[in-house]
């Protein structure tokens, strides 16, 4: 298949891209597009077949359900029932944005959208892209990252590209999203609602306006998860990945020794400790005062690792604040929980 690739101004829809990728959708096809956390593969969610190749597509287990995008909440009480008032203001406060809110589900999705659960996910990406494309084909649009299941979520349109190019109809590239990182996944079909992904919208933040949430993931990260929605691979570079933890300097230390044990070592760290490693595959990811620096680069570096032939990779654990539980979890996640605690 011949992948069409479009290129549009995050902030000002290429109006041509939208009309051509909403009559893709429209037609059961397959399209990615950007959103402000990362690129999402799209298809029709009412188009049971479009759905299916969401699937085939990525690899993706067949029981792992999708996210649904939608306008509003006027367009999700289309395909959810019993909305509890925390959603109300859940989606007053973070909606467009990066939080995607599971509910019970009505009659109208087909049942491949949720892999066979009641419950289903909604979220209001926050990209102009993502909403023309939703206002274009008017229906929701179910995706999921547009990665290669197991591979790290795309960031970028070369991401989609290199993973998907082929395989799908389209890609509307509109260069880096925002945040990098995927939505925070909470459900409100639980009592007290549940995090069950942290994401862009951090848990401190939505424990100011919901008192009594939990943390349905491990309360620290670096902990490997028991529960079994977790049990999907995830993010993974394709080397083996070991993070260490501990006073920054002594990290550099303990890295440096194993780098200098290793053959081709790739090392991960902050700009403010850059300089502390005199050997191996650098790569800097930001800032340990830039949370949203750290959080927008780090499935690149994931990426760019895989290209500098690196046989292992030493990680620091990155303390930072407003972003850090959903950096660390996905960091731990790629590693397989691989940690030296110093
Ligand atoms: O930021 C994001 O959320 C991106 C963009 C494209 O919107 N999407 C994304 O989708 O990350 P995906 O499929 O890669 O991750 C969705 C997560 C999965 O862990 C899935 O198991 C969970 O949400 N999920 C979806 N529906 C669910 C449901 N009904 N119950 C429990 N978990 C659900
Ligand atoms: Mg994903």
């Amino acid at each position: 298949m011949d992948t069409k690739v479009f290129v549009s101004d995050p902030h000002h829809p290429n109006e041509q891209a939208i009309d051509i990728c909403s009559r893709i959708l429209l037609e059961g096809g397959l399209v990615a597009f950007p959103t402000e956390t990362v690129y999402g593969l799209g298809a029709n969610a009412l188009n049971a077949e479009a759905v299916k190749k969401i699937f085939l597509a990525k690899g993706r287990p067949q029981d792992n359900p999708l996210i649904l995008h939608v306008l509003d909440m006027g367009m999700a009480k289309e395909y959810v029932t019993d909305i509890p008032v925390v959603a109300q203001v859940l989606a007053k406060a973070f909606w467009p944005g990066p939080l995607s809110m599971i509910f019970k589900k009505s009659g109208v999705l087909p049942p491949v959208v949720t892999a066979g659960l009641d419950t289903v996910a909604v979220r209001v990406p926050d990209h102009p892209v993502a909403l023309a494309l939703i206002r274009g084909c008017n229906v929701p649009i179910s995706a999921p990252s547009a990665n290669t299941s197991g591979r790290p979520s795309p960031t970028d349109g070369s991401h989609v590209m290199e993973d998907l190019s082929g395989k799908i109809d389209a890609i509307i590239d509109s260069g880096k999203c925002r945040i990098g990182l995927e939505s925070t996944v909470v459900d409100l079909t639980v009592h007290p609602p549940r995090v069950l992904r942290p994401g862009g919208i951090p848990f401190s933040e939505l424990s100011i306006l919901v008192k009594d949430i939990e943390k349905g993931f491990s309360k620290a990260v670096e902990e490997k998860p028991r529960s079994p929605g977790m049990k999907y691979a995830h993010y993974s570079p394709d080397s083996p990945m070991v993070v260490v933890k501990g006073d920054p300097l002594d990290v550099a230390g303990k890295i440096n020794a194993l780098a200098s044990a290793s053959s081709r070592p790739g090392i991960l760290c902050s700009r403010e400790t850059y300089d502390l490693y005199p050997t191996g595959q650098k790569l800097c990811v930001g800032s340990l005062l830039d949370p949203g620096e750290i959080a927008g680069n780090l499935f690149e570096c994931f990426r760019l690792f895989n290209k500098l032939d690196v046989d292992i990779i030493y990680s620091e654990y990155f303390e930072i604040l407003y972003h850090g539980e959903a950096v660390m979890d996905r960091l731990m996640k790629a590693s397989g929980y691989q940690l030296i605690h110093l």
